[in-house]
């Protein structure tokens, strides 16, 4: 999972960069849609495992703190949808502005973080071989 997060964090940076391009006035506007195509696609199948893994893995974990507060919750899924909904817009959208896919790729890493945060700091999922196999993976 966080194997994934780290290539979803490269696509990120690419589509930054290409924003930081069209702002210039570069012709790679199309470049820009493809990559953040590329990041839709990788993002739901990113987000469609770690909502299977969490509701797979959640049940057979006695101790969790904090970090199944934070990514159980139904908040959760509902940000991977509006993210989701967000970024596909911006893909059929060939005009989409760069301060809106801008605001879109901050929010996808502030996501990313979030859950490292809460699911890194977690002593249980540490210790335990199956979750940290899965999100060390
Ligand atoms: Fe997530
Ligand atoms: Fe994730």
């Amino acid at each position: 999972m966080l194997g994934q997060h780290a290539e979803m964090r490269a696509t990120i940076a690419r589509a930054t960069e290409l924003i930081g391009r069209v702002r210039a006035g570069e012709p790679v506007r199309l470049a820009l849609q493809e990559t953040l195509g590329a990041l839709a696609d990788a993002a739901h199948a990113h987000n469609a495992r770690e909502e299977e893994l969490l509701r797979d893995i959640i049940p057979t974990v006695d101790a969790w703190g904090p970090a199944r507060a934070t990514v159980m919750d139904e908040q959760h899924t509902l940000e991977h949808q509006a993210l989701h909904a967000a970024l596909e817009a911006g893909v059929r959208d060939g005009d989409a502005s760069c301060d809106a896919a801008e605001g879109l790729l901050a929010r996808m890493l502030r996501h990313m973080e979030r859950e490292e945060e809460a699911v890194l700091s977690e002593e249980v999922l540490r210790d335990d071989s199956v979750i940290t196999h899965y999100f060390g993976g």
